[in-house]
């Protein structure tokens, strides 16, 4: 029967001497020191604290060694081993702040660098009002209605009540196009698109309809042979002049600000009757101009001359195939440019057609 192995001397067993522990640690600790980043890290964490480092070898042979060894030798392992494992946590820190700062230099942009691509274009202020204003129209239900810029003279005209000798025809400078009998013009009004819609839908009718139109007027700070207008239209049962103010009372507080209040002017258009001119008071100077005599946005005026309105004349009804016993209506045909001119201080009606980018740039972060 053998004794116990009183010859085994725990200190001969050399991965657990006192020295080779110390040079497996500082091994690992000076490789830890060196790995450059993290990649590097990784192995060096896997060649001194994997499963088959050094030290978890020599850990290994502790449970070989008789017991009073083990205490001693497992100590002196344990510290080894935590000393790295701390040293690697340490060294992860340094090197995960050194790699985020890094990637901080690199991908930093240069705002200040100058801008080498060619600028975009801006949409035009005339296309975002006229959208704006449509957009007042349909949040209340309405619909958008569009028509021919090159019009059919009947459409322009006689459905409106223009007859031929209509003097009214003249308030109009209208562009024929040739040849003559083919009684074609470019539209002077965007109130074709009301004959249309006539035409072609039944009743309750509620569209909107902005578009541009033509006249032979001279081209200056405040005329243009092209130019835009807003039609509206409603045929409804009902419908009374009370319904037109309502609804461009509420157009252009939304256009403009709450407050914005209207007035009517007696005024004549064929297709409609009664007919009114409507105005917004300034909304610059509230109507106080005429008092103070200074405001540049109304020339002094206190109020701002919008367009036409009027209930539908029921003989445009007839015409255009709507029963005017049962449904009334009611119209309204204003001025974008001036809206738009009035809105934003321009002084210059050519301004908004002379494409200059220059000027429709500054609008540009209308979207
Ligand atoms: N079409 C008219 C114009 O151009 C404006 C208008 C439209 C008037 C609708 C009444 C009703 O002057």
């Amino acid at each position: 029967m053998s004794g116990p192995n009183s010859e085994y001397d725990p200190v001969q067993v050399t991965p657990l001497e006192a020295v080779e522990v110390d040079r497996m640690r500082d091994d690992a600790l000076a490789a830890i020191d060196a790995a450059a980043d993290l990649a590097a890290l990784k192995q060096v964490r896997q060649a001194h604290a994997g499963d088959r480092s050094p030290l978890a070898l020599a850990n290994r042979e502790i449970g070989a060694l008789p017991p009073a060894a083990r205490k001693e030798a497992g100590l002196r392992v344990g510290q080894a081993r935590g000393a790295v494992g701390q040293a690697l946590a340490a060294r992860q820190e340094v090197l995960e702040a050194a790699a985020e700062e890094q990637m901080l230099v690199e991908e930093t942009v240069d705002v200040t660098l100058p801008w080498d691509r060619q600028a975009r274009g801006a949409r035009h202020p005339i296309t975002t009002f006229s959208e704006r204003i449509a957009d007042v129209f349909v949040a209340m239900g309405w619909e958008v209605a569009e028509g021919p810029l090159i019009e059919a003279e009947w459409l322009n005209f006689d459905a409106l009540n223009l007859g031929p000798d209509h003097p009214a025809r003249t308030m109009q400078d209208t562009f024929w196009t040739e040849p003559a009998e083919d009684h074609v013009v470019l539209r002077t009004h965007t109130s074709p698109v009301q004959a249309r819609t006539m035409l072609t839908r039944t009743p309750p009718i509620y569209v909107v309809c902005p578009g541009r139109v033509f006249r032979t007027d001279e081209y200056d700070a405040t005329h243009s042979p092209v130019f835009h207008q807003v039609e509206g239209l409603v045929i409804d049962e009902g419908i009374t002049m009370a319904h037109l103010r309502g609804s461009l009372d509420h157009m252009l507080q939304a256009l403009f600000g709450p407050g914005i209040t209207t007035r009517f002017r007696p005024s004549y258009f064929p297709f409609t009757e009664p007919s009114a001119e409507m105005d917004m008071v300034c909304f610059v100077c509230r109507g106080a101009a005429p008092a103070v005599d200074s405001c540049r946005t109304c020339r002094g005026e206190g109020w701002i001359e919008l367009g036409g309105c009027g209930v539908v004349n029921p003989r445009v009804l007839t015409a255009c195939g709507v029963d005017a016993e049962r449904y009334t209506g009611f119209a309204f045909g204003f001025g974008i440019d001036r809206m738009l001119m009035f809105r934003h201080g321009i002084e210059d009606l050519r301004d908004l057609f002379e494409g200059d980018v220059r000027f429709t740039t500054a609008f540009g972060q209308e979207i």
